[in-house]
């Protein structure tokens, strides 16, 4: 049993803020931001747009996308660090708005590794037979968690949602297999510091803001994720000669410039979605992928690679065959 991603979602909210807007309210720069992250603007939910609405949104289109009835989907997965409540989980809340009658739905919280470890979970639900038709959703409305009057983290973070169709698929040729082929999955505990929020449900019964130690976390960032692709392909039999797309978190141009030297990619093999997007948290891999599915740049057979890191640290990345 194989799974394969068989259609792509994704949504954004309305409302674009620029470098230039954030110049009225932080002391920074349209230079310092773009020259050290390589982003411009980003989306901004409204205050009554949910991360469960962003979901459903890019929800529907991948149902649509994938000739689907949302009724056949039989497991929905959410990657979220800012569910619309402390619980129940927002995929439940989602699976209400899409009328997936048929489906169980929890969430998963691996900060902005979240989409690849909710897409390796719905892998193995599917490679032990449990499931048929999974939905897999990065959905984050980080603009909730972010102190706006910190201007070393601000710049950085957007909203949005990405989706997949993730489905089982059997009796395939074994020279031609085409799905989910390997996957790696690390955390480490002892790193929780180093990007964190400020509060939580036990500790304080506040959800807190984002902080971070950018310098460390970027230095993890490189070394932990270009090991990680190595790994992965090396379970899969393959190497970096044989990634045709690098779908990286999209968390700032300079970390994925990085990344793609090591990895020895030329740039039209990496796809790059910050200057616009931000760092979505785990709603970035499923945007990046969608935008790219969507432009027609992805082929049938291509190996695509998609990697991630985020707090926790969480990181790990996934190797497919599309
Ligand atoms: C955050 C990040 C862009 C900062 O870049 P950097 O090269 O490490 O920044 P530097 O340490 O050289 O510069 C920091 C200086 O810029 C200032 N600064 C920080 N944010 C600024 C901003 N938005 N505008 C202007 N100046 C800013 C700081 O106050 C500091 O000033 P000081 O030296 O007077 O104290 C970078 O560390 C990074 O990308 N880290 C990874 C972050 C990330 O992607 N996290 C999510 C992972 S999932």
């Amino acid at each position: 049993m194989q799974s394969r991603i068989i259609a792509t979602g994704s949504h954004l909210p309305q409302k674009i803020v620029t470098n230039f807007d954030l110049i009225k309210t932080v002391d920074t720069s349209d230079e310092w931001i773009v020259e050290r992250t390589g982003i411009t603007q980003r989306h901004i939910a409204a205050e009554d747009e949910l991360t469960s609405d962003l979901a459903a949104a890019a929800a529907k289109k991948a149902i649509a996308n994938s000739g689907l009835k949302a009724e056949e989907i039989e497991m929905i997965i959410v990657a979220t660090t800012t569910p619309d409540l402390t619980f129940p989980a927002t995929a439940t809340t989602v699976q209400a708005k899409i009328g997936a009658k048929s489906a169980f739905a929890f969430d998963i919280q691996a900060v902005c590794s979240g989409f690849v470890f909710a897409l390796t979970t719905a892998d193995s639900f599917i490679k032990s037979g449990q499931v048929k038709n999974a939905l897999v959703i990065g959905a984050d409305k980080l603009s909730s968690i972010v102190n706006w009057q910190d201007r070393n983290t601000c710049v950085l973070f957007g909203d949005g949602a990405g989706a997949v169709i993730l489905q089982a698929t059997e009796d395939q040729n074994p020279n031609k297999k085409r799905g989910i082929i390997a996957s790696s999955l690390y955390s480490d505990g002892t790193l929780n510091d180093i990007l964190k929020t400020s509060g939580g449900v036990a500790l304080n019964q506040k959800t807190g803001f984002i902080e971070m130690s950018g310098k460390e976390v970027f230095k993890h960032a490189v070394d932990k994720m270009v090991k990680s692709v190595i790994a992965t392909l090396a379970k899969a039999g393959l190497t970096t000669k044989d990634i045709d797309l690098l779908v990286p978190h999209q968390a700032n141009l300079r970390i994925l410039n990085a990344v793609a030297t090591r990895l020895e990619l030329p740039e039209e093999k990496v796809i790059v979605t910050v200057q616009k997007h931000a760092n979505t948290s785990a709603a970035s891999i499923p945007l990046a992928l969608d935008h790219a599915n969507s432009q027609g740049k992805i082929k049938d057979g291509d190996v695509v690679v998609l990697e991630a890191l985020g707090g926790g640290l969480t990181w790990g990345s996934v190797v497919l065959k599309w």
